[in-house]
C-alpha cells in the first residue's frame, strides 16, 4: 500500500500543499520547525483520525483559518482509495472514504495502514503502562475494526461500572450485568493482545538478532491482571472481579482488567524498562515497530506505509543500516535535517523534498 498524493489546505503551517510521492523512499529534508513532521502527522491522521502527537484536533488547523483539509490518494491492492478529512475548530471532523461519509471512526480503521517510528516512541518503553496499552490498542485496531469495537464497548461498560461502585445505592443485579458484559469484551481484548504479542515475539526475534548481530535475544511478555490459566479469560476475569469487589467498592474503581494490563520487554532476560540502556530501549521499540510492519503485511497482504520521523540521526550504524536495508520493500516517508548519511543506501527511485516554512521548495528531486 502506498500514498500517491498528499494534499493539504490550512493544515498546521501549510496553507496549500500538493505532493506526488514515489512508491519507494520519500525524504523530507529541512531545518527545524519548517513543517517536516507536520507532513507525517497528516498522513498518520488519515489512518487513525488522530494525531500521533496527541494534541487537540483544533491545533492542527492553521492559526489564520477556521478549517483544515487533508486529502490522501492511496494505492492499495492495485486499486485507488481516497481519504478526505475536514477538521473544524469546534473539534468536529468529517471523514470521507472514496467520497462516502464515514460515520464512526471504527469504519476508517483498516482502510489505510501506517507504522510510525519517532523519537518520542522511547517513552513507550520508559514511561507509564497507558502508553504501552495505547500502542497495542492502536496496532490491533488498525488491522481489526472489531477489536476497536470491543475496546470501545469495554470502556463504556467499565465507566458505568465505576459510577455504580461510587454510588451509595448500590445494586447487586446491575453489577452482575456489568460484570458479565465486561468479561465478554475483556475476553476478546486479552486474547487478541496475547496473539499480537506472540506475533511480535515471532517476527521480533529474527529482527532483533539481525540488528544486534546476534548478540541480544529479545522477548515481549504480556502482563495480565487476569489469570491466564486454561485460557479461560472470561471466567477467570469474572471470578477475580468478585474476589476484588470489596476493594473496588472502597476505591470506587475497577482494579483489574485489560485497562490495567501492561507488557514488558526483556533483552537477554533483563527487563529493559528498569535495567536497559537508552540504546537497548530504543532498539526494543525499533524491533517492535518493524515486527508490526510484518504483522500488518501478514494480515492484510500488503506492507503498510512506514513513517520515520527524525529517527535516523539518533541510531548507531547497525540500526541505521538495518532500517535503510529494510525500507526497500515498502513505501517509506522519512524526515531528517540532512541526507549526507543516507545517500549510500538510496537508489534513483528515491524522491527528496526540501521543506522550508510550510512549503516544498523543489518537488521530488531525485538523488
Ligand atoms: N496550527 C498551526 N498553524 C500554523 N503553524 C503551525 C501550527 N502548528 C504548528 N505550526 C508551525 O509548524 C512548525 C513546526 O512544524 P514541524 O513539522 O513540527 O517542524 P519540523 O520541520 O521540525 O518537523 C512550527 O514553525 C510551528 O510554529
Ligand atoms: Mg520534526
Amino acid at each position: 500500500m502506498y500514498v500517491k498524493n498528499i494534499s493539504l489546505l490550512n493544515y498546521r503551517n501549510y496553507k496549500k500543499l500538493n505532493v506526488e510521492l514515489t512508491e519507494s523512499v520519500n525524504v523530507f529534508v529541512g531545518d527545524n520547525a519548517q513543517g517536516k513532521t507536520n507532513i507525517l502527522e497528516s498522513v498518520y491522521y488519515c489512518a487513525f483520525a488522530k494525531s500521533h502527537r496527541s494534541s487537540k484536533d483544533k491545533e492542527l488547523i492553521n492559526w489564520e483559518n477556521s478549517t483544515a483539509y487533508i486529502s490522501l490518494l492511496i494505492g492499495k491492492n492495485r486499486l485507488d482509495k481516497k481519504i478526505d478529512i475536514n477538521i473544524l475548530r469546534d473539534g468536529k471532523k468529517a471523514i470521507k472514504v472514496n467520497n462516502i461519509k464515514v460515520t464512526k471512526i471504527g469504519e476508517l480503521f483498516g482502510i489505510f495502514n501506517v507504522v510510525m517510528f519517532s523519537p518520542e516512541d522511547l517513552k513507550v518503553i520508559k514511561e507509564s503502562p497507558s502508553l504501552r496499552r495505547r500502542l497495542l490498542d492502536m496496532e490491533l485496531s488498525q488491522v481489526n475494526p472489531n477489536y476497536y469495537f470491543n475496546l470501545v464497548q469495554y470502556n463504556k461498560v467499565l465507566s458505568e461500572r465505576n459510577i455504580l461502585l461510587k454510588n451509595r445505592s448500590f445494586s447487586e443485579e446491575i453489577l452482575e450485568v456489568y460484570d458479565i458484559q465486561l468479561s465478554k469484551y475483556a475476553d476478546y481484548i486479552i486474547s487478541k493482545r496475547l496473539e499480537y504479542i506472540d506475533k511480535i515475539n515471532f517476527y521480533g526475534d529474527v529482527i532483533h538478532k539481525e540488528i544486534t548481530s546476534g548478540k541480544e535475544v529479545i522477548k515481549f511478555k504480556y502482563n495480565c491482571t487476569v489469570n491466564l490459566e486454561n485460557k479461560n479469560f472470561k471466567d477467570n476475569y469474572l471470578r477475580k472481579l468478585k474476589d476484588n469487589i470489596t476493594r473496588d467498592r472502597e476505591k470506587g474503581l475497577t482494579s483489574i482488567g485489560p485497562h490495567r494490563d501492561d507488557f514488558s520487554v526483556f533483552i537477554n532476560n533483563i527487563d529493559t524498562k528498569i535495567f536497559g540502556s537508552q540504546g537497548q530501549q530504543r532498539t526494543s521499540i525499533l524491533t517492535m515497530k518493524f515486527a508490526s510492519l510484518k504483522i500488518i503485511r501478514e494480515i492484510t497482504g500488503e506492507y503498510p506505509v512506514l513513517l520515520l520521523d527524525d529517527v535516523l540521526s539518533e541510531l548507531d550504524l547497525n540500526r541505521k543500516r538495518y532500517i535503510l536495508r529494510s525500507i526497500k520493500d515498502m513505501q517509506t516517508i522519512i524526515t531528517c535535517a540532512g541526507i549526507d548519511d543516507l545517500t549510500d543506501y538510496l537508489d534513483d527511485k528515491v524522491k527528496i523534498f526540501n521543506v522550508s516554512n510550510g512549503q516544498i521548495l523543489n518537488q521530488g528531486r531525485n538523488i
